[in-house]
């Protein structure tokens, strides 16, 4: 269980988009070769809150997780899961993939979908014990190579 004070949560507002911007960049910070999320701005998450939902974690009124949801053909696509570094193993990713899977739900969708990169065994690992199941992989010019993880619901 997520820690008691830790409360999930859709985040519509355009508020305070910089503050959860920072959480995932002190998230993905270290991550070699760089994220490209440490390019992405405020904007670029009003353009995620467009197309799809933002859900943050919130403890005292800070911003301690988030995760970005977008329906991609028949699945929920979950991108830069995240947990500020000083809030990690205390279920916060668990609340945040709970709370996308209650969306993916409503929305009838029959799944959960996501990449992991290769060069982390440990987040493949983290998402198989969600349920999650390798079912390709790829890559994008200049990026990691990556596999894409589903979860039936
Ligand atoms: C991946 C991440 C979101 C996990 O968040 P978290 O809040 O620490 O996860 P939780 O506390 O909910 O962990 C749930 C379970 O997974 C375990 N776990 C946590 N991190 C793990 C890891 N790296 N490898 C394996 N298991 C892990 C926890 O011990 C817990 O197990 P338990 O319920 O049996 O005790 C966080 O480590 C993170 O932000 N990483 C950097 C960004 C990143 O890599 N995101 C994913 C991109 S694909």
């Amino acid at each position: 269980m997520a820690a008691p004070d830790v409360i999930v949560q859709p985040w519509t507002s355009r508020d305070r988009l910089g503050d959860i911007m920072a959480l995932v960049h002190a998230a993905f910070a270290g991550f070699e070769p760089p994220s490209s999320v440490l390019h992405e701005t405020a904007g670029d998450l009003a353009a995620r809150q467009r197309d799809g939902v933002v859900f943050v974690a919130m403890a005292n009124g800070e911003f301690v997780g988030s995760v970005f949801c977008a329906v991609k053909d028949d699945a929920l696509d979950l991108t830069r899961m995240a947990t500020h570094p000083q809030w990690r193993r205390r279920g916060v990713g668990a609340a945040l993939m709970r709370a996308a899977e209650r969306e993916a739900r409503a929305r009838g969708l029959p799944k959960l979908l996501l990449r992991v990169r290769k060069s982390l065994p440990g987040n493949r690992a983290y998402f198989a014990k969600f349920g999650f199941v390798v079912t390709g992989e790829g890559q994008d010019p200049g990026r990691s190579p990556f596999d894409v993880m589903e979860r039936r619901l």
